[in-house]
């Protein structure tokens, strides 16, 4: 029928959303449209240190099998998010010493990716999120200030180990054009590669605003994809300042638009995720006072501008 996936899946690329489980667990109207129109879902917060190992050697995989169940049950794949990150992390880990620290980093890693390293609908995971300043210097978060940059490639020499087959994917925000913290990350993987990292993919995060100019992200992606990387979009919403009115849900969907049509022109673009649906549910007016409208649906589960571009780029 005419939804995002089937168009998607007629370009060989994946349309994916994140979900919340709370939502996935009571609104059945948000379970319909996640399964008819995404071939992909990204566990918003369910597959987070703080979800996954709450204190040191406890998992709980609750919220993460949810996940799982429901692309299971819905023919869709699952990318996990994510490893190793400076947010959502408890505070056990952060107050490691460096040698308990990278075992504890180690252990988490084998430990989640390996939950899910036989299932098929699991082959990608945002192994380590966010860890570029805006300058392009490494961020100086706990991971840092106590491992050095080693805990990068730490994190994606366990990832391999745990899961073979699945892609593992380094992930940023501000990376979406060419720029000092795109550039950085492209001599990072650049040089992790050359010494046999295995990094097999960029994640562009791409929370976009109207109001700050669209990003070159195609020529972008592409120097990406030249250095034999894949990339995806992971976490694409486009925010403006609220209320929405026509010329501003006319602008997001362009930035909508510009961003699919750059993935389905860039051979090693594999898809586009959609960070949530609604804008019922939306980081967004928590994380940026006075802005929100960012996604394809409005808070009734209408249909918006956005929509349809997404649609028509696919
Ligand atoms: C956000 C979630 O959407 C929120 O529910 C949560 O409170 C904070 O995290 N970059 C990421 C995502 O990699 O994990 C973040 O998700 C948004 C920014």
């Amino acid at each position: 029928s005419d939804t995002l996936r089937a168009h998607a899946e007629a370009r060989g690329k994946f349309i994916g959303t994140a979900v919340a489980t709370s939502q996935l667990a009571n609104e059945s109207t948000y379970r319909t449209i996640a399964a008819s129109e995404f071939s992909q879902i990204t566990a918003e917060n369910a597959m987070k240190w703080d979800a996954t190992e709450p204190s040191q050697n406890q998992f709980n995989f609750s919220g993460a099998d949810q996940v799982v169940a429901f692309a299971e049950a819905n023919d869709q794949q699952v990318h996990g998010h994510t490893l190793v990150w400076h947010s959502q992390t408890p505070s056990w880990v952060q107050n490691l010493g460096a040698d308990a620290m990278r075992s504890a980093m180690q252990n988490h890693i084998a430990r989640v990716v390996g939950r899910y390293a036989s299932n098929p609908v699991l082959k990608s995971w945002d192994v380590v999120n966010e860890v570029f300043e805006e300058n392009g210097s490494l961020r100086n978060s706990f991971w840092y200030q106590r491992l050095g940059e080693s805990y990068i490639a730490d994190a994606f020499r366990a990832a391999r180990a745990a899961d073979p087959d699945a892609r593992l994917c380094i992930n940023d925000y501000n990376v979406e054009g060419v720029n000092a913290k795109s550039t950085a990350m492209y001599n990072l993987v650049r040089s992790l590669r050359a010494q046999n990292v295995p990094v097999d993919c960029v994640g562009l995060q791409s929370h976009l605003a109207i109001q700050y100019g669209f990003p070159n992200v195609q020529e972008n992606m592409q120097r990406f994809a030249d250095l034999g990387v894949e990339v995806r979009v992971t976490e694409l919403d486009v925010r403006m300042q609220t209320p929405r009115n026509t010329t501003k849900d006319t602008t997001q969907a362009t930035y909508y638009s510009n961003v699919v049509k750059a993935c389905v022109a860039v051979s090693r673009c594999s898809g586009v995720t959609i960070w949530g649906f609604t804008d019922r549910y939306s980081w967004v007016p928590d994380t940026f006072p006075g802005e929100g409208a960012a996604l394809i649906y409005d808070e009734n589960y209408g249909e918006k501008p956005s929509y349809t571009a997404v649609h028509d780029a696919l």
